[in-house]
């Protein structure tokens, strides 16, 4: 649903009147650096064109109305009481959490109605919680006038999602959503927070986020027990290192230490987050210097080895990127975000872009048995006030 159309649903929901304002929050694609944000590493993603439109209004009093395009539930929330996780408050709770995290910093947040409508596809990967979290940041700041920066905004809402929501993720799908540029890509240093802006020049080739159609199952409690496996690896390494983070070893040093992980698992797992952050720094390298088959390289070696040291990709989504890189034109294929179902990245020349959707939305289907979904990305602006 676009703006103006969200405009007149939120008219008829809770009447007209003066100040209503427009927001969008973008979902985001990563393009190489996966599972190391929260091993204080690198990662290059951006934001996409699409996301989460919201229309909001402030109210007198401190009750907080919300209501989807998407689902039917209605949700209400009284800021006079505390806020807690509800189950059947469902989708709600994320703003939820990103309206404690404000009010916790002693913000005086008050009252609002809102009217959400998301087309990002669900638990595909897209960040469509993490859009949702910076959405609400940024309407909150604007209606009460908080003052927070972006960053800021970026920050709480990943607290939010950590210990609202339960999910312990890291800070880049909150960062990509909220900081993203229009035709750029984001090198976030994730331990830093330092960041650069690259601009996305792919000479005339196109980004296909495919949709495996596969739905996230157990993605959260993989994802917490994938963190717990790097805590281990962390733990054994700094009886001789003097490191905050596994990304802090270069590869060679990584070699010299790694005898002592104990536990093979959590060996592999360290292996690929600082192998993966090599690839990273070389990938937007390469990206500057116009080479893009490099990059393509680059992506699929993060492919393989979150397949095989990670063990977070699966049949579906190897299924894709296998059946991408048969296609002449294929520039590089991978999964992208938490893995364990959701979408692939691929770079793909414009002229194989049509054979590439056919081909591997045909032969996925026939081997999964599951009917797959493209989208040329397009990349764009992070979340902001219309
Ligand atoms: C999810 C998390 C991110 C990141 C990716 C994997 O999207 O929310 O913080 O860890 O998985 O790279």
């Amino acid at each position: 649903m676009d703006i103006k159309a969200l405009r007149q649903e939120f008219i008829k929901l809770y009447g007209d009147g003066d100040d209503i304002r427009e927001y969008l929050s973008p979902g985001r694609v990563n393009l190489i650096g996966e599972h190391i944000d929260y091993n204080g590493g690198c990662v290059f993603p951006c934001a996409l064109s699409f996301g989460t439109f919201a229309v909001a209004r402030k109210r007198e009093d401190r009750i907080v109305k919300f209501a989807t395009t998407n689902f039917d539930l209605k949700v209400e929330v009284n800021l006079e009481e505390a806020l807690v996780y509800v189950e059947e408050h469902d989708w709600t709770n994320y703003p939820k959490g990103v309206i404690k995290e404000l009010m916790g910093k002693g913000h005086e947040v008050g009252g609002y109605e809102v009217l959400i409508s998301g087309n990002i596809p669900n638990g595909a990967g897209l960040s469509s919680s993490a859009s949702l979290e910076v959405l609400t940041g940024v309407i909150v700041n604007d209606l009460y006038n908080l003052g927070e920066d972006m960053v800021e905004l970026v920050k709480l809402s990943q607290k939010a999602e950590n210990l609202f929501v339960g999910v312990n993720c890291g800070i880049m799908d909150q960062f990509a959503v909220g900081m993203g540029k229009e035709d750029h890509a984001i090198l976030l240093n994730c331990d830093t927070l330092q960041y650069a802006y690259a601009p996305l020049k792919l000479q005339g080739a196109k980004l296909i986020i495919g949709n495996t159609n596969k739905r996230r199952g157990l993605a959260d409690s993989k994802y917490n027990e994938r963190r717990s496996e790097c805590e281990a690896a962390l733990a054994d390494l700094q009886i001789e290192c003097d490191i905050n983070a596994l990304c802090d070893l270069n590869m060679d040093e990584f070699e010299a230490k790694k005898h002592l992980i104990t536990s093979n698992i959590a060996r592999n797992r360290a292996e690929h987050a600082v192998a993966e952050n090599a690839r990273v720094l070389e990938a937007v390298d390469k990206l500057k210097d116009g080479d893009i088959a490099r990059f393509g390289e680059l992506m699929n070696a993060s492919h393989d080895s979150l397949k095989d040291l990670y063990e977070v990709t699966g049949v579906e989504l190897d299924t894709m990127v296998e059946e991408a890189r048969k296609v002449a034109g294929t520039i590089g294929s991978r999964m992208t975000g938490a893995g364990f179902g959701g979408c692939t990245i691929s770079i793909v020349k414009e002229d194989a872009v049509d054979t590439f959707i056919e081909e591997v939305g045909k032969n996925y289907e026939a081997r999964t048995g599951l009917k797959p979904a493209f989208y040329v990305a397009e990349v764009g602006q992070g979340a902001r006030v219309l």
